[in-house]
């Protein structure tokens, strides 16, 4: 099975993170998916930002939660390639049209371990749903609670469990949630038997965040269903040789 290669928060080595410039850089990359991460603003508009504060990505200050669509819209998300001009915080909408277009898959993050976003699961699915486009995505989350709700509303949405550290029977684990996939630390491929275990499990491997040629190549020769770093081209290059 050939690797998959999800950029980033788009192709964040390269463009503003987590904007639509990285997405469209991702495919340039040559991606064959992305990664994103989305939260919800007062007003209830799903949108695709990493930190629950936009004072590091932004020339703003606050937290996304207490801004409504239109003042975030006011924000420029330039910050770490000032090259870039303006750039717009986008919609999960705008990003998935961009990716449906492209026909690049979408891990969406659900970032909801700090901030409790009410119904952002159900808003996510329906999304996805009216823009036809269930079969290019899969649902992360490191609030596990997020992936069960995810699950309660749609089964057969793909799910994956994010996690930090090495911990046992992640494996058993993820069946009694019924996800098909695990996104754990690239670290965690060193470990044989955990490979094992997740194979025979059927699940599949998703491994963050894959920057050094080192760590690419660890996840080259694990066999991992997806490779998820900021730099697409350099594992797509690394790949073939
Ligand atoms: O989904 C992989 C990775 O994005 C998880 O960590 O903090 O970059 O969202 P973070
Ligand atoms: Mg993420």
């Amino acid at each position: 099975m050939k690797i998959e290669v999800w950029a980033h928060r788009g192709a964040s080595g390269y463009a503003p993170e987590n904007t639509l410039p990285a997405f469209l850089k991702a495919y340039e990359c040559g991606a064959d998916g992305v990664e994103l991460d989305v939260q919800m603003t007062k007003d209830g508009q799903l949108v695709v930002i990493h930190d629950e504060l936009i004072d590091r990505t932004s020339d703003g200050k606050g937290l996304v939660c207490d801004y409504t669509f239109g003042q975030l819209r006011q924000f420029n998300f330039n910050q770490q390639f000032p090259e870039y001009g303006k750039v717009l915080i986008p919609t999960l909408e705008e990003v998935l049209l961009l990716m449906k277009e492209k026909g690049m898959y979408v891990n969406i993050e659900l970032k909801t371990s700090i901030v409790f976003y009410e119904g952002i699961e159900e808003k996510v699915l329906q999304l996805v749903k009216d823009l036809k486009m269930e079969d290019q995505v899969i649902y992360s989350s490191f609030n596990h609670y997020s992936i069960v709700r995810i699950k309660e509303l749609n089964p057969d949405a793909k799910c994956g469990l994010l996690y930090d550290d090495i911990p046992v029977n992640m494996c058993g684990y993820a069946l009694k949630l019924g996800v098909e996939a695990l996104h754990p630390l690239v670290y965690t491929v060193r470990y044989p038997h955990f490979m094992k275990e997740a194979q025979k499990a059927h699940l599949d491997i998703n491994v963050w965040t894959v920057n050094e040629p080192r760590d690419i190549q660890l996840s080259i020769n694990a066999h991992v269903h997806a490779i998820i770093t900021n730099y697409p081209d350099r594992v797509k290059t690394m790949m073939k040789n």
